[in-house]
């Protein structure tokens, strides 16, 4: 019979059971959900609610199912349909009467509640760390390449030329705001639920600060319905995982132009790229690719837990069992993808000539070439004109504006003089950017210096 079977006559039809059950995918909580009723348990003979020595014997053998399952001694039931229950009925079948005591002043409602926090509280520390790895490995390759000039992009047009380290550190500032976000939503996980039963909390009287501190909560939940139904912070984890898979996506999409033959400005380690297998010549850059791809993936369980929830009334429905699948598959994908996506960045090859030559093409000294009129007097409006034309006018000579000679300068303006070729060379276009958050070697390296101390 069902823990829950005593008004039934009839037990659940097979489809149902299979239909209902949550063991397939919820049984990762195996440990939270252990721990959980353990420290209930402890409150449970504290207060006298239940005898100190049933307390004892619950909270022992709760010790040795989890070791149990740790050796993989255990095999769940479809039929016992959640780690929830699967685990109380083991608890049940070793000690009987006593393991019955156990649910006293809960309800599933709460301890599922209570096992998804515990579990999204690790994951989320878990994730940090990967990302504070991946930090790690933008900040080295950046800190190699504080004179490594290249093309910088806007409508992937080129514009004006910055360095790799100003690029990469770009990505680091991306993963930086990540990495807060995590921080923050944490402490939204980190609330304690038990004691909210099944929607309208309990007549026991429970220690519900007791229980938050032996499971190291931040605070207790204040309105039981909200406690049960509550699953905001599932969708905020999925959003902030969409973040990072969304600028993981993003640069992929660089790397996978950069190593191109076009551009040809990284060459992916054999280790991160993989052959075709029938174009003799293809070294392909699927990690990157997958890594785009799966963007969508983790968009799509952050619309499909909003999905689920926009329509709930309170408290609990048996909808929100829903979010497990979508979040679990959502940190999966993101625990995948991060170590991986540092692995290729920290062994590819950067073509430091390949991205200077793509620096020197394209015109992306023009802004400086303007600012040089500026400077002799000119007003920025007709320096840009002027320069415009000049642009025109080279532009099916396949030049360089610092390759004009002086007497094509002349042609264009009075103003220009022998000092313009100092002025617009490529190193000083970059170092003049001195401004806070600029591209010149200074600048970019005081702040990698500002992260290497954090
Ligand atoms: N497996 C359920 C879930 O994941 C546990 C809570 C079920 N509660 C209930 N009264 N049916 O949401």
């Amino acid at each position: 019979m069902k823990l829950w079977g005593g008004r039934f006559s009839k037990s659940t039809d097979k489809s149902v059971d299979d239909f209902n059950s949550s063991i397939r995918f919820d049984q990762r909580m195996y440990r939270q959900d252990i721990t959980g009723s353990i420290a209930h348990a402890k409150m449970l003979g504290k207060q006298g609610i239940i005898e100190k020595s049933e307390s004892d014997l619950i909270v022992k053998t709760l010790g040795e199912i989890l070791k149990d399952i740790e050796d993989g001694k255990v095999e769940f039931l479809i039929d016992a349909e959640d780690i929830h229950m699967n685990i109380e009925t083991i608890l049940i079948s070793r000690i009987g009467d006593t393991g019955k005591r156990l649910h006293t002043g809960r309800s599933r409602n709460d301890q599922v509640a209570l096992d998804i926090r515990m579990y999204l509280r690790d994951e989320a520390d878990e994730v940090s760390q990967m990302l504070s790895d991946l930090k790690d490995i933008v900040l080295a390759v950046a800190e190699e390449n504080i004179e490594t000039i290249m093309p910088g992009y806007t409508h992937l047009q080129k514009a004006q030329p910055i360095t790799l380290a100003h690029h990469f550190m770009a990505y680091y500032e991306m993963f930086k705001r990540d990495g807060e976000r995590l921080f923050d939503l944490r402490k939204r996980i980190n609330v304690m639920p038990l004691g909210s039963g099944a929607l309208a909390g309990t007549t026991y009287p429970l220690d519900r600060e007791f229980v938050a501190k032996e499971l190291g909560f931040d605070a207790i939940t204040l309105n039981s319905l909200d406690g049960v139904s509550d699953r905001d912070f599932v969708c905020e984890f999925a959003f902030v995982l969409s973040m990072i898979m969304m600028h993981l996506s993003r640069f992929s999409e660089e790397i996978i132009l950069w190593s191109s033959n076009e551009f040809g400005f990284v060459d992916l380690d054999d280790a991160y790229s993989t052959g075709s297998s029938i174009m003799p010549q293809k070294k392909n850059p699927d990690v990157a690719e997958l890594a785009r791809g799966k963007a969508g993936r983790v968009y799509g369980s952050l619309m499909g837990l909003l999905t689920v929830m926009k329509g709930l009334p309170l408290a609990y429905n048996k909808d929100m069992q829903e979010d497990k699948e979508q979040i679990f598959d959502a940190l999966d994908t993101v625990k995948m993808c991060l170590p991986v996506f540092g692995g290729m960045l920290s062994t590819m090859k950067i073509r430091k000539d390949k991205m200077l030559a793509g620096a020197k093409g394209g015109f992306t000294n023009a802004t400086d070439v303007a600012d040089y009129l500026v400077k002799k007097g000119l007003p920025f409006r007709d320096a840009h004109a002027g320069v415009g034309k000049m642009v025109a006018y080279f532009l099916d000579q396949d030049k360089a504006l610092d390759e004009l000679s002086f007497e094509e300068y002349k042609t264009f303006s009075d103003l220009f003089a022998e000092d313009v070729y100092e002025a617009i060379s490529l190193d000083t276009c970059v170092n003049l950017r001195t401004v806070t958050g600029g591209p010149a070697f200074e600048t970019v390296k005081k702040v990698i210096e500002k992260y290497k101390n954090m």
